[in-house]
């Protein structure tokens, strides 16, 4: 079972939440209603970079996040800039022995003048390719 979980302010990050979680044939939590996971082969885990850091409220919830609950991760976002939230979600994970995929879906996202109308229509699309590629890749290693 996969999942998808999120953090957007603004609602950028939400959008590619959705796609995803199309791609992935599964449903997607905002941080604060992802209470329940348990038993997910790949958590697709969405964040944006504000002020050079991921949402305190995603962090808390990697902080609290364990080994036992999931399989591996898979990062995407969005960011005015070109920063992901990769490498920060590999420095809370892999100390805890939770696998993070070098693969990582990441679009530019509207803020203030910058990147009007993004994500927009194609970064959906790709959003969702990249999502079904991956989550066809771990049903197979089942
Ligand atoms: C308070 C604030 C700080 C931000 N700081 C950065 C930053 O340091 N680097 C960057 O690339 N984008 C930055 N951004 C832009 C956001 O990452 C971008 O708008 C993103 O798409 C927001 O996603 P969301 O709508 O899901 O919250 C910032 C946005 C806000 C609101």
């Amino acid at each position: 079972m996969n999942k998808v979980i999120y953090a957007s302010r603004g609602g950028n990050t939400e959008k590619l939440a959705a796609a995803i979680a199309k791609g992935a044939g599964c449903e997607a939590f905002s941080v604060d209603s992802a209470a329940n996971i348990e038993g997910v082969d790949t958590l697709f885990v969405g964040g944006s970079i504000y002020a050079g850091k991921i949402d305190s409220s995603l962090r808390k919830f990697l902080d609290k996040l364990s080994a036992s609950q999931v399989r591996n991760i898979v990062v995407f976002g969005t960011a005015a800039g070109n920063k992901s939230a990769l490498a920060e979600v590999k420095t809370i994970l892999e100390p805890k022995g939770i696998k993070v995929s070098d693969e990582a879906f990441q679009c530019k996202g509207s803020f203030l003048f910058a990147n009007r109308g993004r994500p927009n229509d194609e970064d959906l699309k790709h959003a969702e390719e990249f999502a079904r590629k991956i989550s066809e890749g771990s049903t197979h290693a089942l």
